[in-house]
């Protein structure tokens, strides 16, 4: 059975459902080159307006994963858990919560993504380190998960590929931002992986896709439900990007401040432990998997096990071996950036509320993520927070430092930084790390 496009888009125009098979057809026909870009466009823009009811989502989601092929690790008798992230600035946690989960013999196939628009990608941060790996053979990365637990690779060409098309055309025309879009998108890489259950890390705040709390918990709660539609457990925590997580955003510097966590540093300054929020919320997502993974009663032993796992230098050994493996990389040979500048504070006063959208702008500007497909990144660049929501500073003070291999780029930061992470009167109301938890 074939359709016309235009009458698909007209129909979801005018706010109606699309059947099982005209949203098959759709998504295979899109892949296959049968309906162009400037359709589907219209499709997407109409979807972002008028929005799909349930069970649109669940028959999106599933032709999206049905594109390509799927993963089976049925034959290996355990738990397998991913921990998904909608994105944000600093967002690093993947790199310590597989580590965790495997100390803990809990199976992380991990197919992760790189940066996108404002925010950061785990492939091109593990990418700075020198000799590592990310484009795994199917095989390779089956072999990898089954021997050691945790794996991470990218999304090949049979993962998804309307997925892998739809969303470069979202990125384009403003239809990112679309509940049931984002819904079918995650969803359908993460059914891939063929897991038993899945932590999500649903961003609120400037620098993510869902600026609210409620927003958020709407898009958590979508993605819980089609999960469990398709017979994955799902713990969803709503999480904080009012300001960027840690103490770097960037690529080398990510895994630097991620492999410092790992070894027990902490980094003390202006009454902060600078990595405690990273530290934090690693082991919140590592505890949830732990506990999908039925390797604790309650989140109380989940949080005590990821503890002791962590605490114990197991998840360090375990990353460890991942850098062998999917090397050899030298982590330390993390490249520097020739070049940087600090932004000091204009004024005494309190940092208020950041544009944290801005700030993951800035690191793109800085070379940190992609303007447009296909350019090179620069694995040095990065921003290094000095400051946090509410701390009070006084004139000249140190803000940030933001550094670049290339020096022209710092300039064309600066004023970003400047407006992003503004000092005012009056004292911000700081919310929690962890908002919410959908359980
Ligand atoms: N991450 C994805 O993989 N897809 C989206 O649509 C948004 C975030």
């Amino acid at each position: 059975m074939s359709y016309v496009p235009s009458q698909l888009i007209q129909k979801k125009k005018r706010g109606l459902a699309l059947t099982t098979d005209e949203i098959r057809w759709l998504v295979n026909a899109y892949t296959a080159g049968v309906v162009p870009d400037y359709q589907m466009s219209a499709w997407a823009m109409a979807v972002w307006f008028k929005g799909m009811n349930d069970d649109e989502i669940a028959v999106f989601t599933d032709a999206m994963l049905k594109s390509g092929s799927r993963f089976d690790f049925s034959k290996l008798g355990g738990p397998r858990i991913d921990k998904h992230s909608t994105g944000g600035i600093g967002d690093k946690t993947s790199i310590i919560v597989g580590p965790i989960l495997a100390a803990a013999k809990v199976y992380a196939p991990m197919i992760a993504g790189r940066g996108l628009g404002h925010t950061g990608g785990t492939l091109d941060k593990l990418e700075a380190i020198p000799g590592f790996r990310v484009a795994l053979a199917r095989a390779e990365f089956e072999k990898h998960v089954a021997e050691n637990y945790f794996s991470i690779m990218s999304q090949t060409e049979d993962i998804c590929p309307a997925d892998k098309k739809l969303y470069a055309l979202r990125d384009v025309t403003s239809t990112v931002d679309s509940l049931p879009l984002i819904c079918g998108s995650i969803m359908s890489k993460k059914l891939a992986e063929d897991l038993t259950g899945l932590v999500l890390d649903v961003k609120f705040g400037s620098g993510a896709l869902m600026k609210s709390v409620n927003d958020a918990m709407k898009l958590a709660q979508l993605l819980k439900t089609t999960g469990e539609k398709n017979g994955l457990r799902v713990i969803a925590l709503i999480t904080n990007m009012n300001e960027p997580l840690g103490r770097f955003s960037g690529n080398a510097v990510e895994v630097h401040e991620c492999y410092e966590i790992m070894q027990g540093k902490t980094l003390l300054e202006n009454g902060h432990d600078f990595y405690a929020s990273t530290r934090e919320l690693s082991l919140e997502l590592a505890a949830c998997g732990l506990l999908l993974a039925g390797r604790a009663d309650d989140i109380a032993g989940a949080r005590a096990h990821a503890h002791e796992l962590f605490n114990s230098g197991a998840a360090l050994r375990e990353f460890e071996k991942l850098l062998a493996y999917q090397g050899p990389s030298d982590i330390s040979k993390l490249p520097h950036a020739k070049f940087s500048r600090v932004l000091k504070a204009a004024r005494s006063g309190t940092v208020q509320p950041m544009d944290s959208e801005v700030i993951g702008m800035s690191c793109v500007e800085l070379g940190v993520g992609r303007k447009v497909v296909g350019d090179k990144i620069d694995p040095a660049a990065g921003i290094e927070m000095f400051v946090r929501i509410g701390d009070n500073v006084k004139a000249g003070q140190p803000l940030c430092r933001y550094f670049s291999s290339v020096e022209s780029k710092l300039d064309s930061t600066e004023k970003m930084l400047a407006a992003a992470i503004a000092v005012g009167d009056g004292a911000p109301e700081r919310l929690p790390l962890v908002a919410k938890v959908l359980s």
